[in-house]
């Protein structure tokens, strides 16, 4: 039992698509100022978890909440305005805007604020992407280029820029660095870092273990559709999440309250 009230904390929560049971029962807790990890197989309800707490899918039950009340998000804009970032594994970014239009799609920035007579304040909006792009260490040319020439890892840095720049109470990163070099995923790195140290909470879901080992607190094993344990990046290893992931380690047999699912 912990005591301090988490940020986000989940009990019950499932998805079913048809026979698909893409999640069942998951429980989870974030505390304040927290990084997570979320790892697991292909296909073991990661990204389809990521989905329900964002309001992209609604489940079929369960319960969320953030800050100790109960929420249930309409759509992504709405965990967005409560602020939750979100980087999704498929992006959601408009390939026919420019940079900073993606960036402040949906708040953008504006010189008086008149409802539907405002004027877009498009320097500004210029010079705090060129500002929040210039910490992932992206190269992007020319920034009114829309996203459509754009390659992988470039729209890539967009998201990661946008929701570094805006989150404030949570962010959740979808394989954040799985389209990125060896310098632009360093660059991400550092930039978590940063949330880290600005104690803002974050979930990342990785396949990679060494990011994972190098970035967060506590590691939540998903399997088969269920998260089967967390556990304190000091109490664990490498080898001990692997054998976690594959089923070779029962999740039974790891002392109860380092193994937690409750907050
Ligand atoms: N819209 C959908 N309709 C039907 N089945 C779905 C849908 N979305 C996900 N699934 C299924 O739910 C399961 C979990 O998928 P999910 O995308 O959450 O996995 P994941 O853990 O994120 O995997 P990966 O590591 O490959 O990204 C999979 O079996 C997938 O095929
Ligand atoms: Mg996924």
């Amino acid at each position: 039992m912990r005591t301090t009230q988490p940020v986000l904390a989940i009990e019950g929560l499932t998805k079913h698509y048809g026979g698909v049971k893409a999640l069942t029962d998951a429980g989870f807790c974030l505390m304040p100022g927290e990084h997570a990890a979320i790892v697991g197989d292909n296909g073991a309800g990661k990204s389809t978890f990521v989905r329900l707490i964002t309001g992209v899918e609604q489940p079929n039950s369960g319960t969320i909440r953030l800050d100790g009340r109960p929420v249930q998000f309409a759509s992504p804009l709405d965990a967005r305005e409560q602020g939750i970032e979100t980087v999704y594994q498929t992006l959601a970014l408009a390939e026919d805007l420019d940079v900073p239009a993606n960036i402040f799609l949906g708040r953008e920035l504006t010189h008086f604020n008149l409802g539907p007579l405002s004027v877009l304040n498009h320097k500004a909006m210029r010079e705090r992407s060129a500002a929040m792009l210039a910490t992932t260490g992206v190269k992007i040319q020319d920034m009114s280029e829309t996203l459509r020439g754009m390659s992988g890892g470039q729209r890539q840095c967009v998201a990661i820029a946008r929701a570094a720049g805006f989150a404030n109470k949570l962010i959740i990163l979808d394989e954040p660095t799985a389209a990125l070099g060896v310098q632009e995923t360093a660059r991400v790195e550092e930039i978590i870092k940063g949330l880290k140290q600005r104690a803002i909470p974050l979930i990342i879901i990785s396949h990679n273990l060494r990011q994972v080992f190098d970035l967060v607190d506590r590691i939540w094993v998903f399997r088969q559709g269920r998260i089967i344990c967390s556990r304190p990046k000091h109490l664990s290893n490498p080898e001990e999440i692997v054998g976690l992931i594959t089923g070779a380690i029962d999740p039974a047999s790891l002392p109860a309250e380092e193994a937690s699912l409750a907050c």
